[in-house]
């Protein structure tokens, strides 16, 4: 039977050692601060957001929902962005993605101030983290590492085979388990004969955005599974060709009308030795980081030891 990994128990751990820093620093009389920024009215985004800012309360941070209207300029957004970086109350700053297609998001992301960048993606994070430098990491791709590591999962000399090469997950990823010294391999939509590549892999992250593209005979058995994938499924004919035969998971999806599929078919988990659910295993890692990643900027910003 292959491993489940938790990461709804995992994010629990996190927040828990969160919760006891800010705890620790408000004795200090310092809170740290996130600006959560959502533009327009994008459905997945207003969920993820509004989660993030509940986070926020629920660890004792401070968070302030931002929320510009469809049509706000570049302009308007970088007058925000300025104001946010000058704040001493918010050390984190969160511009939700994807942007309406007016704003240039380049732009803006360049603007946000590094010690303030908690998402990661601006040049002199990811600079700092390709030079192993303190800095600000992308939470979904620390969110990998720490499950890995709190798994008691080994990194060194594996071979670790990324499928995926975003700016959010799969490129930070890679550099991150180059770090830790795997021997590390990035698959793309351009890679010519996938499977090659992920047979090889003892650490196989998914991170593509392609519902269930990663099947069981892609997979060395034993393999260990990172499935950064969240994709919706409401037809029937695609939901049996992922879950038949899955009672639990086919109530929730007659009672709900969807369900969520990652991006590796649930018959390659089977083989695995160890994987993240979906929902449940990656997903919650990402905002259990964001808050740390929250919590380190308001040190980092201070001077204090991280
Ligand atoms: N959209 C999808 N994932 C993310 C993320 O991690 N951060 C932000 N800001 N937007 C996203």
């Amino acid at each position: 039977m292959a491993r489940v990994l938790d990461g709804t128990a995992i994010a629990a751990e996190i927040k828990a050692e969160v919760r006891a820093e800010v705890d620790r620093l408000a004795l200090q009389g310092i809170r740290p601060g996130l600006a959560a920024v959502l533009v327009g009215h994008v459905p997945a985004s207003e969920i993820y957001v509004r989660s993030k800012v509940k986070t926020c309360e629920a660890l004792g941070l401070f968070s302030e929902l931002i929320t510009p209207p469809e049509t706000v300029t570049t302009e308007e957004m970088l007058a925000l962005v300025h104001e946010l970086n000058a704040r001493q109350d918010i050390d984190g700053i969160l511009i939700q993605l994807p942007l309406p297609a007016q704003v240039q998001a380049k732009l803006l992301l360049e603007a946000v101030s590094p010690d303030k960048d908690v998402d990661g993606f601006h040049p002199v994070s990811v600079g700092r983290l390709q030079t192993g430098q303190p800095g600000l990491v992308p939470c979904t791709a620390a969110g990998i590492i720490e499950i890995l590591k709190r798994s008691q999962l080994p990194i060194a000399g594996q071979n670790a085979v990324v499928v995926g090469r975003s700016d959010i997950v799969g490129k930070p990823t890679a550099i991150l388990l180059l770090a830790e010294n795997a021997t590390v391999t990035v698959c793309h939509s351009r890679t010519r004969d996938l499977p090659s590549f992920t047979r090889r892999a003892d650490i196989l992250v998914v991170a593509i955005g392609k519902p269930a593209l990663v099947t069981a005979d892609m997979v060395k058995p034993g393999v260990t599974i990172l499935d950064a994938g969240i994709n919706r499924v409401t037809d029937r004919a695609e939901f049996d060709r992922y879950f038949a035969g899955d009672a639990r998971r086919e109530e929730l999806f007659l009672q709900k009308g969807s369900t969520i599929v990652g991006d590796v078919h649930p018959n390659a988990f089977a083989l695995a030795g160890a994987y993240t659910p979906v929902p449940g295993g990656i997903g919650p890692l990402t905002i259990a980081m964001l808050m740390a990643n929250t919590v380190r900027a308001a040190k980092l910003r201070r001077g204090l030891p991280v």
